[in-house]
């Protein structure tokens, strides 16, 4: 019996190469070597996105087409929304009658995350402010988490908080009632630091993503307005190509000529106009996979919507099952 994994990600928009590189290959590559859940977490969504809720069926669509476009498979795994399995809900209310407030108050992603709304100012005291859903964001993680009995997590270290309560329910939950949930582990994986056109982080809040979605006419006119070394004005000014975020897409996107280019960047025998071009074909051809399989599915509008109500389903089986245990567990019915 293969081990079991979940992850997932909040539908706030479309994903972008950092969210490729620093997740989805990833977890693609996790599918043959154990049972996957791949949740797109809408509920979650709603946490810090409850005034703007109706961008969130748009958006959990938009995740979907970007999760398979990336090789994420239905046959292999099951990947669904959220809100289709109830009993997410059930647990997650459950578990909140476990669980020490302060251990809510002390997580730091949930502070940061009120912090970034204006909510609180950054004390702890000033938590009690926030929405009840908010500050239960750890405890319905760990109910997505645990309906599964997964035993790994791949996810960023901004998540390890959030699994710290995971852990920390599972075991309060054995402790008094029986058992049943294991313990379960992160996945942390080295990735590059994916930078934005502007040479900042690629982040959507920056507004400088190059998105999986993106067509090549896109990619090609993103890149050409890419920042480059800051230094180099003149076209025989040497370039520093360390400094360059074109450069750094070359290294990930085209490393078997990065050397080369490196050397004719510091050397001005190549300008940057057309080291852009190159990138960026580079670029749209590493993202070529991603583009037939996002407009094979696109060719077949029902295609998504049956996907993700068999991905539901199989998720469904599982955590009812899970749910079972649970209230039989708890003994209070
Ligand atoms: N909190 C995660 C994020 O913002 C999304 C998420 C919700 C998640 N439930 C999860 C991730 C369960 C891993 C496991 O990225
Ligand atoms: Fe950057 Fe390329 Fe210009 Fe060098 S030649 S500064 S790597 S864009």
């Amino acid at each position: 019996m293969k081990e079991t994994i979940l992850s997932g990600m909040r539908p706030t928009g479309k994903l972008h190469l950092g969210n490729l590189e620093g997740a989805l290959k990833q977890w693609v590559s996790l599918q043959d070597k154990y049972r996957c859940f791949w949740m797109i977490a809408d509920w979650h969504a709603l946490t810090t996105g409850y005034e703007k809720a109706s961008e969130i069926k748009e958006n959990v669509l938009e995740v979907a087409l970007d999760f398979l476009s990336a090789g994420l498979d239905p046959e292999k795994s099951a990947i669904f929304r959220q809100s289709d399995v109830k009993e997410h809900a059930e647990l997650h209310l459950l578990f909140s009658m476990i669980t020490p407030t302060p251990w809510l108050i002390r997580n730091p992603t949930v502070k940061e995350q009120a912090r970034d709304m204006g909510l609180i100012s950054g004390e702890e005291e000033e938590m009690v402010k926030i929405n009840y859903g908010l500050l239960g964001y750890p405890v319905l993680q760990a109910a997505d988490i645990l309906i599964y009995k997964a035993s790994f997590v791949p996810v960023g270290k901004d998540q390890l908080s959030h699994l710290e309560i995971t852990r920390e329910i599972a075991r309060r939950f054995n402790y008094l009632y029986k058992p049943i949930f294991p313990e379960p582990q992160p996945i942390i994986g080295e990735y590059p630091l994916i930078l934005g056109i502007d040479g900042r982080k690629m982040s959507k809040s920056y507004d400088n993503c190059i998105f999986l979605s993106d067509s090549p006419e896109e990619i090609r006119r993103k890149v050409a307005n890419m920042f480059t070394d800051p230094r180099r004005i003149y076209r025989s000014d040497p370039g520093h190509p360390e400094e360059c975020p074109v450069f750094h897409f070359h290294q990930i996107y085209n490393s078997e000529n990065a050397p080369q280019i490196k050397v004719d960047c510091k050397t001005a025998q190549i300008g940057c106009v057309d080291c852009k071009r190159l990138c960026a074909e580079a670029l749209v051809k590493s993202l070529e996979p991603i583009r037939e399989r996002r407009s094979k599915l696109e060719a077949s509008p029902s295609l998504l919507f049956d996907i993700l109500r068999e991905g539901a389903r199989k998720a469904r089986e599982v955590a009812s099952a899970t749910m079972e245990e649970v209230r039989e567990a708890i003994g209070a019915w």
